[in-house]
């Protein structure tokens, strides 16, 4: 199993964003690395647990910055965290009733939605920053 990669090419060039789509690759990590060594599954549900504290204290800061600077694509760019946070939240609860296992395929899923969620909207979101701060 293969570790993410923080990769450079996914920065926006924004600090504290940046700093948190960091953390972001290190918890998935963690969560790799805890299925494979067949952690305790209290340990997977806390990891999941800060996944998800992550991704709604994350997606408020770039909220915060699209009101901040009146950005255009902000309803376009909430729509995408609140979708990505349901579907994040269902699995979380799926987890947490024992109807699912959390497997490589869902980490998978989960960075490739984050990474791919960076490269377009984030992306979009700081071109329009450095143009407008
Ligand atoms: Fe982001
Ligand atoms: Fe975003």
């Amino acid at each position: 199993m293969n570790s993410i990669n923080w990769n450079d090419d996914i920065k926006l060039g924004i600090k504290e964003i940046d700093d948190q789509h960091f953390q972001f690759v290190n918890i998935l990590n963690n969560l790799k690395t805890a299925l494979l060594e067949e952690t305790s599954k209290d340990t997977i549900k806390q990891l999941v647990h800060t996944l998800i504290l992550y991704t709604t204290t994350h997606f408020r800061l770039e909220e915060i910055f699209f009101d901040k600077f009146s950005y255009e694509f902000s309803t376009e760019h909430k729509t995408e965290h609140k979708a990505f946070t349901d579907k994040i939240m269902k699995i979380k609860n799926d987890y947490f009733d024992d109807k699912i296992e959390i497997t490589n395929d869902i980490i998978e899923l989960f960075n490739n939605m984050i990474l791919e969620h960076i490269n377009d909207s984030d992306k979009k979101f700081a071109e329009y920053y450095f143009k407008n701060k």
